[in-house]
């Protein structure tokens, strides 16, 4: 197996829509919520979501609705919303974590580079047991550890003290706008996947496929 041979010690990645497709299981949660309560939403409010942690992102459904909501409601619709999306979540099995991630993964960690999850998510230990990486990642900075969401970096600087690097030995693999912008405010160079993270011009990769990160990390 060939070793790194790149800048990077560390690799942070993001979890949702960047590991698996959880992205699609947080819009069904949503929308259905916001089905209940009346509220107009879709896939384009939706990617405004991706990173922003849940209160917030109830805000953002909520822009829309007519009404005002108690502190009390809406903590119970952000309640609603995670039990449908665990719901969704229950039904994952190893075979969510699509094959191109699985071996690109193994391979990144093989060639000696430190692997941690930077995730806005109090659900991130859950999905990674459901999709088999239980124990996987050297380190996992997660939304119970945090208490700003990206774009406020917090949560992959958390990440880098526990691998125990800086920021510039680190990179970022993400597919929301707000993680990029989040990684750029915390001195991390990013890899973006996906049109909502290569949205931002303060990408210093991005990404056509997951494994591109090999040669991005000077393995092939
Ligand atoms: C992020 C998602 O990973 O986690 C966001 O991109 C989500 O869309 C956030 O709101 C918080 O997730 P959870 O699982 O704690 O509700
Ligand atoms: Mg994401």
């Amino acid at each position: 197996m060939r070793k790194n041979s790149g800048a990077f010690s560390g690799l942070i990645f993001d979890l949702d829509g960047v590991i698996c497709f959880t992205d699609r299981y947080h819009y069904q949660g949503w929308k259905r919520l916001a089905d209940e309560e009346g509220v107009y939403f879709d896939e384009t409010i939706n990617h405004r979501l991706r990173g922003v942690s849940r209160m917030a992102s109830l805000e953002i459904v909520l822009e829309r609705a007519e009404k005002a909501y108690s502190q009390a409601e809406k903590e119970e619709m952000a309640e609603r919303k995670n039990r449908y999306y665990r719901e969704l979540l229950g039904e994952m099995t190893p075979a969510d974590l699509p094959a191109d991630r699985k071996e690109t993964l193994i391979r990144l960690k093989e060639s000696g580079l430190k692997l941690a999850i930077g995730s806005s998510s109090k659900n991130a230990k859950f999905i990674l047991e459901r999709i088999g990486l239980d124990g996987f990642f050297d380190e996992i900075s997660d939304g119970t550890m945090i208490s700003r969401s990206k774009p406020d970096p917090e949560v992959f600087l958390t990440a880098a003290k526990l691998l125990q690097l800086e920021p510039a030995q680190c990179l970022v693999i993400e597919d929301a706008k707000a993680g990029v912008e989040a990684a750029a405010a915390g001195g991390f160079q990013s890899a973006a996947l996906g049109p909502d993270a290569q949205s931002s011009s303060l990408a210093t990769f991005k990404l056509e496929s997951f494994s591109d990160l090999l040669q991005i990390c000077g393995i092939v």
